[in-house]
């Protein structure tokens, strides 16, 4: 194998496995991705960062295995490329552990205690106990996971934005102590989108309101049935108000503005209803995701073809993972193997 790094920047970044994506995530991240890696511009690692769900949700890692195929099924479906991405299960790269350990030398305490979102999780989550070791690392993790590989970028949301500049941190602290090991990561923000959900609050996989991208055709019509409209229009004859309408607004992110505008007036003078409208907004929706939707359910009907996919990702990015250790150990002189 040639030691020759290629001269493409690279980027890194995980989710960690909840199971099936819906719209939301998709429009606000995985499409992100998919562009990156089509740009041909980068060399992408993509993970599913399964330790880190551990660090919160150790009571019952009964879902893991599970979501972590329907997530990665997503992924696939949705155009990432095993051949142009190397695509894997963080605990299947021990690496990232041991890399975690050894930041957590040169990682103060401080720093960790003043994260914003550990600090507000801390004060917000109270239908499970994180008041645990492995919860405080996150970011410790998380900066594990980027710096392993060396990586130059790091696409994510601005709620990630603190963890991207505490593995700065991190990557600086461990230069200074061992020499020039780390390049810094940069964030690359994608822009912040709020998708509503079939209840007009955000959509939300916990508020029980999500599309999920795999959702069949059937499944679409009816959570677009169930959709609340404009509450004042009781009669089909009534003027509607698609301003104060979910159905209308929701139709609005799926369809072009032309459309819905012409909707919109159809809707204000009486000439559509509310039924119809669904029907239209689910229409929508099958046509720009039904194409993922159906490879992304026959993905999960062959999960041995997915994981097979996952491992041979593994393997691939324990071998980078394997040679920066190698530069790791040997610059903090405990080389041993
Ligand atoms: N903390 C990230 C999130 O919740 C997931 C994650 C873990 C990650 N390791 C990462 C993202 C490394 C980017 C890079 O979304």
């Amino acid at each position: 194998m040639s030691e020759q790094r290629s001269t493409k920047k690279r980027i890194v970044s995980g989710m960690r496995p909840t199971g099936s994506l819906h719209l939301g995530n998709y429009e606000g991240a995985l499409k992100n991705w998919v562009k990156l890696q089509d740009s041909g511009e980068y060399e992408c690692y993509f993970f599913i960062a399964d330790l880190h769900a551990l660090t919160s949700d150790y009571a019952d890692t009964s879902a893991l295995k599970q979501n972590t195929i329907d997530m990665t099924a997503d992924w696939l479906a949705a155009g990432l490329d095993p051949e142009r991405s190397t695509i894997f299960i963080q605990s299947a790269v021990p690496q990232h552990s041991e890399l975690h350990l050894i930041l957590s030398a040169v990682t103060p305490l401080g720093w960790l205690e003043r994260v914003p979102t550990y600090k507000e999780q801390r004060e917000n989550i109270t239908e499970k106990d994180i008041g645990n070791y492995a919860f405080l690392g996150y970011p410790v993790l998380q900066a594990a996971d980027i710096i392993m590989y060396k990586g130059n970028y790091v696409p994510v949301g601005k709620d990630q934005a603190a963890h991207v500049e505490l593995t700065r941190e991190i990557a600086r602290r461990f230069n200074n102590f061992f020499g020039d090991v780390f390049p810094e990561p940069q964030a690359l923000h994608t822009e912040v989108l709020v998708l509503p959900g079939t209840d007009g609050r955000k959509m939300s996989k916990s508020y029980g309101n999500a599309i999920y991208l795999a959702d069949a055709e059937d499944v679409i019509r009816e959570k677009a049935r169930m959709m609340i409209t404009d509450r004042t229009r009781i009669k089909r004859t009534d003027p509607g108000h698609p301003e104060n309408c979910d159905v209308c607004q929701m139709h609005r992110f799926f369809t072009s503005p032309e459309t819905a505008d012409s909707f919109d007036d159809d809707c204000r003078g009486a000439r559509i209803g509310c039924v119809d409208r669904k029907r239209v907004l689910a229409d929508a929706i099958i046509e720009r995701y039904g194409a993922i939707a159906s490879r992304s359910r026959e993905l999960r009907s062959n999960p041995d073809q997915v994981v097979d996919v996952l491992l041979k990702g593994s393997n691939r990015a324990r071998i980078e993972a394997e040679k920066t250790m190698a530069q790791v150990r040997k610059a903090i002189k405990i080389d041993w193997v």
